[in-house]
């Protein structure tokens, strides 16, 4: 198995240039085979890219994090895509010891007291697990998008994730969200009823509310929270 560094990342950025997003894939698949893994939260962005690498039929793992406080409408469109695709998502759990402590500890809705809780209950249900589901593999696909907040805005498309030890790829950091739809439909691509209700940030159920035109992408999550505070640790540097 071969060990992505950060040297790796002007090749790829050189490579993949004027590259689509299946070749570009494609090209990372044959840089590190068995090793290109796609974290997908169901959102438009991700049915976006899950369509690329499932109807390109690319060698692509694909996963998601079950906080288990996920919306109904996104277990849905989970099974959609499975069955629209033959494909078999795979789910990371949180670990259960960690989870009944700080439950036990801190009642099921601890994240609306305090930012501390807020943190510990993504840490626990999506950090920790998002650790697992990258262990092992060279090339992280994301779905983030520089329109979603001001720190996405300066993001590079491919970069080095110290926390992970791993090379991410955002294919559609440029995408503006009516391409994205416009995707969408041209594909009949299986998507989040809830993006049709005012929700564009789709995460956990109790921290995720629609917003009202005019507002910030990221209004609708930890809505309760200062706007500095608003990432979960997936994506923190
Ligand atoms: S978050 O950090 O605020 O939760 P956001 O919802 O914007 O992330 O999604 C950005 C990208 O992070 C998604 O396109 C996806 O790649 C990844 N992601 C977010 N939540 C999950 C999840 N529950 N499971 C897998 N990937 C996720
Ligand atoms: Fe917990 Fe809310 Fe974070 Fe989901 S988004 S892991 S419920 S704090």
């Amino acid at each position: 198995m071969a060990t992505a560094t950060p040297q790796h990342i002007l090749t790829i950025v050189q490579a993949i240039e004027s590259l689509s997003i299946p070749d570009s894939i494609a090209y990372l698949v044959s840089l590190f085979p068995n090793q290109v893994t796609f974290s997908s939260s169901f959102s438009f962005e991700d049915q976006l890219i899950a369509h690329e690498i499932l109807s390109h039929q690319l060698p692509v793992s694909i996963f998601t994090l079950d906080t288990g406080r996920l919306f109904s409408e996104t277990y849905s469109v989970w099974i959609s895509t499975n069955e629209r695709y033959q494909s078999h998502i795979k789910a990371y759990y949180p670990n259960n010891e960690l989870l009944e402590k700080f439950v036990h500890t801190n009642g099921p809705n601890a994240f609306y007291e305090s930012v501390e809780h807020r943190k510990a209950c993504c840490h626990i249900r999506k950090v920790e697990p998002l650790k697992r589901a990258l262990s092992g593999q060279a090339i992280w696909i994301t779905g983030l998008r520089a329109e979603h907040s001001a720190v996405r805005e300066n993001l590079p498309q491919v970069e080095w994730d110290e926390a992970n030890q791993i090379i991410k790829y955002h294919p559609l950091l440029h995408y503006t969200t009516e391409a994205v739809k416009a995707q969408i439909a041209e594909h009949n691509i299986p998507y989040n009823p809830l993006h049709d209700r005012g929700f564009v940030s789709i995460g956990c159920a109790p921290c995720t509310r629609a917003v009202r035109p005019g507002e910030d992408f990221r209004a609708g999550r930890w809505w309760w929270e200062d706007a500095s505070k608003k990432e979960c640790g997936l994506h923190e540097k």
